[in-house]
């Protein structure tokens, strides 16, 4: 199966080697206890980057998580009592529709209906697409608490970085963060910023449940980050997915042009509707019998399912020499999916 589900970093871009040696330079003493907050040294690497996109943050108000999703949890956390409903974007990160419903959330996508706003305004998982123009601006104009997720944000491929929601209403944004995308998933180390008066309730989460995030972790990271130019990483990181995103795009202009989709501006993935009703299952036992995968929509959407047939393609982990023939097998899938649907009706 060449798959264009998932969703994953690539493999062969993760600095193995050097975070090797930054473990090894770590003493005994990284295998002790540290702080719930997260080290201080890690804190001040995220507040400074965060700084230099107009966020004023104080590093005590960040907290290291267990990777974006701890902190996505924390922050709901935080909010309780104003989580009863949740506005999302109408494709919306699985991870955070999954945790949402099982805190117990009603999901809109009508953001006037909502005490709180899920929003990924850079770049945002499935469609790769960042916020219109404008948008930002309302909800930092609303007094509703946003719920800010920047996990894909540097990886906008012209390196265009938007001040973060953050910067523009720090009153009233959780601000969700991550190496998982950029470094790499394993050592999972997230970060969760809040407003200072929420400071030490998010701390005390965090230590409720787990103590502390993972120390060992954080000390390979921040050896590696001090010896690192983590802003040529990231310059190489945007060519690499860029030239894999665009590898995709032609493939599907060639093979699937009957079906719609927007040219991402970074991340790991797209988002494509079909003019077929939606069956998801259906369409995936299809295009596994044809050798590729896809994510299936209803995983994205609030109404899991009816309407039109959508799906993600992550293009983040096929080499741009495998995406036309991946992309061929899709279309063979869709074609075969229309005739059985046509005979069916
Ligand atoms: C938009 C978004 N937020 C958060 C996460 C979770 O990231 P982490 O691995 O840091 O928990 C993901 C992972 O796919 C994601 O796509």
């Amino acid at each position: 199966v060449l798959s264009l589900a998932g969703g994953l970093p690539a493999v062969e871009t993760f600095p193995h080697g050097e975070l090797l040696r930054s473990l090894e330079r770590a003493g005994p003493s990284a295998l002790q206890y540290d702080w719930p907050e997260g080290r201080k040294g890690l804190r001040d690497w995220i507040a400074q980057r965060l700084a230099r996109r107009g966020a004023k943050v104080s590093p005590e108000d960040v907290l290291v998580t267990s990777g974006a999703q701890q902190a996505l949890d924390i922050a709901l956390s935080l909010a309780e009592g104003t989580t009863q409903t949740i506005a999302v974007p109408p494709t919306c990160y699985p991870g955070a529709l999954d945790l949402f419903e099982a805190r117990g959330a009603r999901l809109v996508t009508d953001e006037r209906a909502a005490s709180l706003v899920y929003a990924m305004p850079a770049v945002a998982n499935p469609t790769g697409l960042g916020a219109p123009p404008g948008t930002a601006d309302a909800w930092a104009r609303a007094r509703t608490t946003l719920l800010e997720d920047d996990a894909y944000a540097e990886l906008r491929f012209d390196g265009s970085l938007p001040a973060p929601l953050l910067a523009r209403a720090p009153e009233h944004v959780l601000h969700v963060g991550t190496l998982s995308k950029t470094l790499c998933p394993g050592l999972r180390i997230g970060w969760l910023v809040t407003p200072e008066r929420l400071r030490e309730r998010a701390r005390r989460y965090k230590h409720v449940t787990d103590l502390q995030g993972n120390s060992f972790a954080q000390r390979v990271v921040e050896g590696y980050l001090a010896r690192e130019d983590y802003d040529r990483r990231l310059l190489r990181l945007r060519r690499f997915y860029a030239r894999r995103a665009e590898a995709l795009v032609a493939a599907l202009r060639r093979e699937l042009p009957s079906c719609s989709f927007a040219e991402p501006e970074g991340g790991f993935s797209l988002w494509v509707e079909t003019e077929e009703p939606r069956d998801d299952v259906r369409f995936l036992r299809l295009a596994l019998k044809h050798g590729s995968s896809c994510d299936p929509g209803g995983d994205f959407c609030v109404e899991r399912t009816g309407g039109p047939l959508c799906f993600r393609l992550a293009f983040s982990s096929l080499p741009p020499r495998s995406m036309p023939e991946a992309v061929k097998r899709l279309a063979r899938a869709l074609a075969e999916y229309a005739r059985r649907t046509a005979a069916s009706a």
